[in-house]
């Protein structure tokens, strides 16, 4: 079993795993990506940054003409990043440490971050950085789980004793929002969005979700149940299959 301080070398080990899932299965997540930018315009050319980027997925949900800078700390997810038609992609990835961004200072319109932080103990170095790397009036945008939420619950839960490597998180919550006044952020609202994960049957569903998380303890019949008892199912007027999911997404501006 790893401890939770191992999750850099488990994304080490897993990323190919994830990365598929991802290409396999593209638009599963849209409502989760472009709830990022809920609310708000992203102009043409506006310096972003994603981080931490994984394999790359977020320029889909942005116009073409903004500067897009994926920063990632796993080394196959940079791999996987470079080997695809991403290389020599005008929306560069870089490695880098969460505490030590290759941005400079005041240069970043809109810092994004999507479900990679209940990985991270300590968020204030990383909140730090994105303050420091905003411009004035530039907004900070974070989603992963609340803690109190059926997100957490089945990811420490359900999925945890279906992974061999196990699974905790330090998820979101109130006092994340604390955290990001005291390091001088304005304008910090949350909202724990719910929503789906799309896909045409339950079986693809568990299917992908048994490559995203890495589970390895559970065939895919047994993972589709645990997601029906611990998540949910639904079925839209298309007849697509949603899985309810839900994360707390942060919006926060540096004066
Ligand atoms: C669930 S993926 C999210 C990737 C992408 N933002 C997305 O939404 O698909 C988690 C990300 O956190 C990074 N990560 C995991 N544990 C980490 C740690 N302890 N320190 C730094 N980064 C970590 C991984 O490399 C990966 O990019």
């Amino acid at each position: 079993m790893f401890s939770p301080e191992d999750y850099a070398s488990i994304f080490n080990a897993r990323a190919d795993a994830y990365h598929e899932a991802m290409g396999r299965w593209p638009d599963a997540r849209d409502a989760e990506f472009t709830t990022l930018f809920k609310d708000m315009s992203v102009k043409p050319g506006m310096h972003v940054i994603d981080v931490p980027s994984g394999g790359g997925y977020l320029a889909r949900y942005l116009p073409d003409d903004v500067s897009l800078h994926h920063l990632e700390t796993s080394e196959l997810f940079a791999r996987l990043f470079e080997e695809e038609a991403h290389a020599g992609s005008k929306h560069p990835l870089t490695l880098c440490e969460l505490e030590n961004l290759p941005e400079q200072d005041n240069s970043t319109d809109l810092a994004c971050s999507l479900a990679g932080l209940h990985h991270i103990e300590d968020k204030t170095p990383l909140f730090k950085e994105l303050f420091r790397v905003l411009k004035p009036g530039g907004w900070a945008r974070i989603a992963d789980a609340h803690s109190e939420s059926a997100t957490a619950a089945f990811l420490d839960g359900w999925m945890g004793n279906h992974n061999s490597m196990g699974h905790h998180g330090w998820y979101l919550n109130e006092g994340t929002l604390s955290t990001l006044q005291e390091i001088g952020f304005t304008d910090v609202t949350a909202i724990n969005e719910e929503y789906h994960w799309v896909f045409s049957s339950e079986h693809e569903a568990a299917t992908y979700c048994k490559r995203l998380f890495g589970i390895d303890l559970a065939n895919v019949n047994e993972v589709r149940e645990g997601i029906r008892e611990h998540l949910g199912f639904e079925t839209n007027a298309n007849g697509a299959i949603g899985l309810r999911w839900s994360l707390f997404y942060i919006s926060a501006r540096k004066p």
